[in-house]
């Protein structure tokens, strides 16, 4: 199957724990046993594609350790192409995970092989859509994006962790994707030059903004058991309706859906639903 999508980010073990709540500076707090799960924005989006049917090739890096075998697993699992993953000196990224009982994280990174990710790794193939987060360094992403312009790719960026990217780049993005937090961040989004954005709100699902436009879609309602890795489901699933030719208020309110069904699970990519689940659930409102 010809590579449709390219999803560029990172890799990650996501080291989860379940705690009644944070602790706060200096203070101790007990929690459940540590769960160890494939992770990371990219590697997490990836996936969420795959199940969907996308075809999809990931470009990261991972260090020689078991969590890089862990993360590939998971992506190979799940059908995702992995011969534009690097194996490189470092340790595999990894994510410090705290699980409130609303289902509400709070994430400490520490980037490892993700940060060792060159313009070198870059890889497009004929991909239709790149889908591009931020765990990795700024200058890959902005040069994936330039690329991407140039072989007729549509860029799909999740600017999360929020960050600046250079006006070249914002101006390709269609669209920029962000949440609530990080477009507060961002200020005017049309502002930056970029052709589309999306904000994903959270359990009231997401606004679509076109030029002066701006369309929302709404979230069904669900019961929330974690939101982890919710954003990168999001971005997944979009990548595969815009690769598939959908208009951008039409894929946005199928990533919306995907991500609902991925909040219901606990961890990020073991709740992401296959596009067979996601019928069901479509069939099963209607
Ligand atoms: O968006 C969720 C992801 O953020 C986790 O899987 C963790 O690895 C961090 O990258
Ligand atoms: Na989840």
């Amino acid at each position: 199957m010809e590579t449709a999508i390219v999803v560029l980010g990172s890799a990650n073990a996501d080291l989860v724990v379940e705690v009644a709540r944070r602790p706060l500076a200096g203070e101790t707090v007990l929690g459940s046993d540590t769960c160890v799960l494939p992770g990371g924005k990219g590697a997490n989006a990836a996936v969420a594609a795959a199940r969907l049917g996308g075809a999809v090739a990931f470009v990261g890096a991972v260090g020689g350790d078991a969590n890089g075998d862990l993360v590939v697993r998971s992506l190979v699992d799940a059908g995702v192409r992995v011969d534009h993953v690097r194996r490189v000196d470092r340790p595999t990224g990894a994510a410090y995970i705290t699980v409130t009982p609303d289902g509400e994280n709070s994430i400490v990174v520490s980037p490892g092989a993700n940060a060792a990710l060159t313009a070198d790794d870059v890889w497009l193939g004929s991909a239709r859509v790149l889908a591009a987060s931020l765990e990795v360094p700024l200058a890959v992403v902005e040069h994936a994006v330039v690329a991407a312009e140039r072989v007729g790719a549509r860029a799909v960026v999740n600017v999360s962790p929020v960050a600046r990217l250079s006006a070249e780049a914002l101006a390709v993005l269609d669209p920029l994707v962000v949440n609530e937090h990080e477009a507060d961040e961002l200020g005017d989004l049309l502002a930056l030059g970029v052709r589309s954005a999306v904000i994903t709100l959270g359990a009231r699902g997401a606004v679509v903004v076109e030029r002066e436009r701006a369309t929302e879609v709404p979230a069904p309602r669900v019961d929330v058991v974690d939101t982890t890795g919710a954003g990168d489901a999001f971005t997944g699933a979009l990548a595969v309706a815009l690769a598939g030719g959908a208009d951008l208020v039409s894929a946005v309110r199928r990533a919306v859906a995907v991500a609902s069904v991925s909040v219901t699970a606990s961890g990020a990519q073991p709740s992401y639903p296959t596009q067979e689940r996601m019928n069901r659930s479509a069939s099963s409102r209607a």
